[in-house]
């Protein structure tokens, strides 16, 4: 199965570690999943999806990885995922939209199950140039407000990437 190059370059921009224990939000069919499982190795992924058939389509893609223990797939959403209190490096979404309107939420849980000094990151396939404009400072809003801190902002090729951290007790 081929893999959308935009995806691609959008895990590359994670700059996955070996060990590194991430969360994917909204996998679907578990393209961007292949690529970090191919990446990890001491490492693990948690991957969901509130839809039960992507989780299948994910869950024939990821046979030999489900089989290696290096990934697991959990149908839920973000919003009800508790997820046994784990703790993640990396938190990501590729083209999920739960981030702009009611926010709070999804953003609440991400920051419970981000460790201090972990990173999310926030995908979308590069819209037109002035739609973007007009997204990105609600996301940013909505980020600040849920008390994390903009690291980073990239967008190469067609990918648009929102990098975000829990703000530190200096609330920096
Ligand atoms: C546009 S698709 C993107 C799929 C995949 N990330 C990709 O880029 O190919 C959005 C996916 O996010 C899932 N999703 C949307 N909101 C969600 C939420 N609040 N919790 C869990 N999954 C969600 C949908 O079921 C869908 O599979």
């Amino acid at each position: 199965m081929t893999i959308p190059k935009w995806i691609a370059a959008a895990v590359e921009l994670l700059e996955l570690q070996p060990d590194d224990h991430i969360l994917e939000i909204g996998c679907g069919n578990g393209a961007a999943a292949v690529l970090v499982c191919e990446r990890l190795a001491g490492g693990h992924l948690v991957a969901l999806d509130r839809s039960e058939k992507q989780i299948r389509l994910a869950r024939e893609r990821l046979r030999p990885y489900l089989q290696a223990g290096k990934v697991s797939l959990r149908v839920t959403a973000l919003e009800s995922a508790s997820l046994d209190d784990a703790k993640f490096d990396k938190i990501f979404a590729i083209n999920v939209n739960c981030f702009w309107l009611r926010y709070e939420q999804p953003l609440a849980v991400v920051m419970r199950l981000l460790k201090p000094d972990g990173m999310f990151f926030v995908f979308y396939e590069h819209p037109a140039a002035a739609k973007m404009i007009e997204m990105a400072p609600v996301l940013r809003t909505n980020l600040v407000e849920s008390s994390f801190t903009i690291r980073q902002e990239v967008t190469t090729g067609p990918v648009y990437c929102l990098v975000s951290s829990p703000q530190s007790e200096e609330g920096e």
